[in-house]
């Protein structure tokens, strides 16, 4: 798995810096090139030299030595992905804001490959409003975030916080890095977001989709060597993802041009846009002004994007659609899977904690054409991502 792939591991000040050892040793081991960039405050912590004889590369932390530049564009080039772990407080607050005051942060800075975080900090630093803020903007930038875990904290303390084991970190990129590219030659069309359907100028009727479940799948089917066209509706969540084509669309209509354009030539398709069902008939040319004390906005049924998918679908496609539903979850589930003809339907419940609009997390039933249907636990949006294409790649294969 990890066999001649170039891993540039990023150290920042941290405790939890010793654990870099462990990673470096882990990954040489597995076969990886390893090479080392280090902020000043890491070297606190750990010792260069240890990095240097381990990864059997020169440690870099410094933008310039003597009369030497350091090529920190060359270094973000050459990885395969940049790993930045453990990740301090303090670099998170700088990457959250583009700073670059040292070696590290502007190598991350130029980097072109896939970006895996590990932050490690006390709990309450953790939960802090700030930190959680620098860390949604990260992922905004197309960072993945490795989640920390429980436990015992360098203050004594017990919580949230510690970073993810150094087992974990290559098991993470296992799964998502370096996964089998089971996908690969296929094309897969994902829909993503809510619609934005405008009333006049100023105004639209939208929905509170955040768009993060299908960036996760679109990610998660390029990361196994699909082609993927995305189309977005209006979300603030971004992706650089290699491999991934963004179509950004407004209204249920462009979103369905956009699918009827791309999915004759698709092999997957997963639909899991949060559509507007209706759109106004009119759109008034000009800010509508509070003149009557009631509005009456006329609204006409959208095309339904998964059903038309649906009656195009030819041997050899795999279809999956979405149910958000707040009653008779199953049934409606099952039902969408004969009235929309899909292959497969992920039902998530607005009932569940944690799972629906806007968390990061979900936790979803998957029902299948054949008649399985699989219970997951609530999970980061990210390994429902990865649950929903293993289902997919088992259905497309079998
Ligand atoms: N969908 C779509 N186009 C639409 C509306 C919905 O492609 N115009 C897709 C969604 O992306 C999702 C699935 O249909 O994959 C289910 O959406 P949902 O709103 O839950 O169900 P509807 O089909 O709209 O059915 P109903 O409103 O009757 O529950």
């Amino acid at each position: 798995m990890f066999q001649d792939k170039k891993i540039l591991l990023a150290v920042t000040g941290s405790i939890a810096a010793y654990k870099s050892i462990l990673l470096v040793r882990l990954l040489v081991k597995a076969g990886a090139e390893v090479k080392v960039v280090l902020t000043p405050a890491a070297k606190e912590f750990v010792t260069p030299l240890t990095l240097a004889t381990l990864s059997k590369n020169a440690v870099i932390s410094e933008l310039a030595n003597n009369d030497s530049w350091s090529n920190h564009v060359m270094l973000g080039r050459w990885a395969d992905v940049m790993v930045v772990a453990p990740l301090s407080v303090n670099t998170l607050a700088k990457m959250a804001n583009g700073m670059c005051d040292n070696m590290l942060l502007a190598t991350w800075l130029s980097a072109t490959c896939p970006v895996v975080v590990a932050p490690a900090m006390d709990e309450d630093m953790w939960h802090h409003p700030a930190t959680q803020a620098n860390l949604q903007k990260l992922q905004l930038y197309g960072n993945r975030i490795i989640p920390v875990e429980k436990g015992e904290l360098a203050s004594g303390l017990h919580g949230d916080g510690r970073m993810a084991e150094p087992e974990a970190i290559l098991k993470y990129l296992e799964n998502n890095i370096f996964s089998k590219k089971d996908l690969a030659g296929k094309k897969a069309l994902v829909t993503a977001g809510p619609t934005y359907e405008p009333i006049d100028p100023v105004r639209f009727i939208g929905n509170h989709s955040s768009g993060k479940m299908g960036v996760a799948i679109a990610e998660e089917l390029a990361g196994r060597g699909a082609e993927v066209h995305l189309v977005l509706g209006p979300s603030s969540v971004k992706t650089t993802f290699p491999g991934i084509y963004v179509h950004k669309v407004q209204t249920a209509g462009e979103m369905y041009d956009t699918c009827m354009a791309e999915f004759p030539t698709a092999d997957i398709a997963v639909m899991s846009a949060a559509v507007a069902d209706y759109t106004p008939i009119e759109i008034a040319p000009e800010k509508i002004k509070k003149t009557s004390s009631t509005l009456v906005i006329e609204l006409t049924k959208t095309k339904d994007i998964l059903k038309s998918l649906g009656q195009l679908k030819r041997n050899g496609q795999l279809l999956a659609g979405f149910a958000l539903e707040t009653a008779n979850e199953r049934q409606y589930a099952l039902d969408k899977l004969t009235s929309k003809n899909a292959d497969l339907i992920v039902l998530n419940s607005l009932n569940d904690e944690g799972a629906g609009f806007g968390y990061d997390t979900n936790k979803v039933t998957i029902f299948e054409k054949g008649g399985n249907e699989i219970a997951y636990d609530r999970k980061p949006k990210q390994q429902v991502a990865k649950d929903i294409v293993d289902r997919i790649v088992n259905m497309l294969y079998v």
